[in-house]
């Protein structure tokens, strides 16, 4: 048997019962794999029942309020996803009459939809003959062909792209698909990756030469941003100061704290000096309680974040700013380390990120 007949036995063996896997609908595909694009299959599973439940079609979607889709998004992070699904929901409406597409050629012009997610649609819900390429994908090629190109530089990701494609099961390019991506999740792991119990490690170069830990090869180019992030909390007779994120920055259109944001570590009494909190909230502003640094990683920014409760009001209102109902909070979407932060301030009882 040869390398993909293997791994599609193996993976009508070992797969696991995912909801999306019972389905040819493109909407639902879609949902389940741009949720996927963000994070792991436990924890995409309660998102992706949600959005199902409360979006049963892509016309439902499309219906949704950005708020609405950002506090369901809530906790997943990368916010421009949420975003752009709900672009492309409504682009759908309006010019496919509701109907999501299955089409490679159709899917690829819609936004937030790449070479992955389009390949990914059109071989599940339709079986064109579209390899898909993620993480997954890339380490059990560059592994079993023994490749060391990295899988992050142009030439790189042209050559998987070739062999993804030449390796594909063209009479069952969903199942194949599948596969592939399911053998990397489960048995060849990034790290103690199963090979006591893979059915192709007689073929494998990396296990012939003992170098599964060396690939794939990927560059380091990304560099990590600092940032420091000092947020007010303003909160008197049951209503809290918030602010809504509208420039083009991580959080966009979600909901936090008025903030100022200075370029180093500040000690709370230096805060009170910066000349933006000066600016809203006048000299000498008395502080409440000054609490916990808080550090909080995201792909490429590390952000130190404290929080300040204050004594006094601003004098003068930014334009984003508005005071709300404590209760109202929890329909909002916030970034989760806003949202826990206010949570335990408040001490709401539920502690989820979905009371709602
Ligand atoms: N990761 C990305 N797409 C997936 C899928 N369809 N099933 C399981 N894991 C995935």
């Amino acid at each position: 048997m040869n390398f993909s007949k293997e791994l599609a036995q193996w993976y009508q063996q070992n797969k696991r019962d995912l909801p999306w896997r019972h389905t040819t609908d493109p909407y639902i595909i879609w949902l389940s794999e741009i949720i996927l694009q963000q994070t792991r299959v436990e924890q995409g599973l309660p998102y992706f029942n949600r959005f199902l439940e409360n979006y049963p079609n892509v016309t439902a979607f499309a219906n949704a309020s950005e708020d609405e889709i950002l506090k369901l998004w809530q906790g997943l992070g990368y916010y421009s996803r949420g975003r752009n699904m709900l672009k492309t929901a409504r682009l759908i409406r309006a010019e496919f009459g509701g109907q999501f597409p299955s089409a490679y050629q159709d899917l690829i012009k819609l936004k937030g939809v790449g070479d992955y997610t389009a390949s990914a649609i059109s071989s599940f819900s339709a079986n064109e003959a579209h390899a898909v390429v993620d993480g997954n994908v890339y380490r059990v090629l560059a592994r079993y062909f023994g490749i060391s190109k990295p899988i992050n530089s142009t030439q790189g990701q042209k050559l998987f792209k070739q062999l993804a494609n030449e390796v594909l099961d063209t009479a069952e390019p969903g199942l194949h698909n599948q596969a592939m991506m399911e053998f990397g999740a489960m048995l060849c792991k990034p790290k103690n990756p199963a090979c006591g119990i893979c059915p192709v490690r007689l073929g494998c170069e990396a296990f012939k030469t003992n170098a599964t830990t060396q690939l794939p090869v990927k560059l380091k180019t990304v560099k990590i941003r600092e940032r420091f992030f000092n947020y007010f909390l303003v909160y008197e007779n049951g209503k809290v100061l918030m602010n809504k994120r509208t420039e083009n920055d991580i959080w966009h259109g979600l909901y936090d704290l008025p903030l100022v944001e200075s370029d180093r570590l500040l000690p709370v009494h230096e805060i009170v000096t910066l000349p933006q909190v000066e600016h809203y909230f006048g000299k000498n502003l008395p502080i409440e309680e000054a609490f916990g640094l808080q550090k909080h990683i995201l792909t490429h920014q590390k952000l130190t974040i404290r929080f300040i409760r204050v004594k006094e009001k601003p004098v003068l209102l930014n334009e984003n700013w508005f005071y709300t109902d404590i209760e109202n909070l929890k329909k909002l979407a916030l970034p989760k380390i806003v949202f826990i932060f206010l949570t335990n301030f408040f001490k709401f009882e539920n502690n989820s990120l979905f009371s709602n």
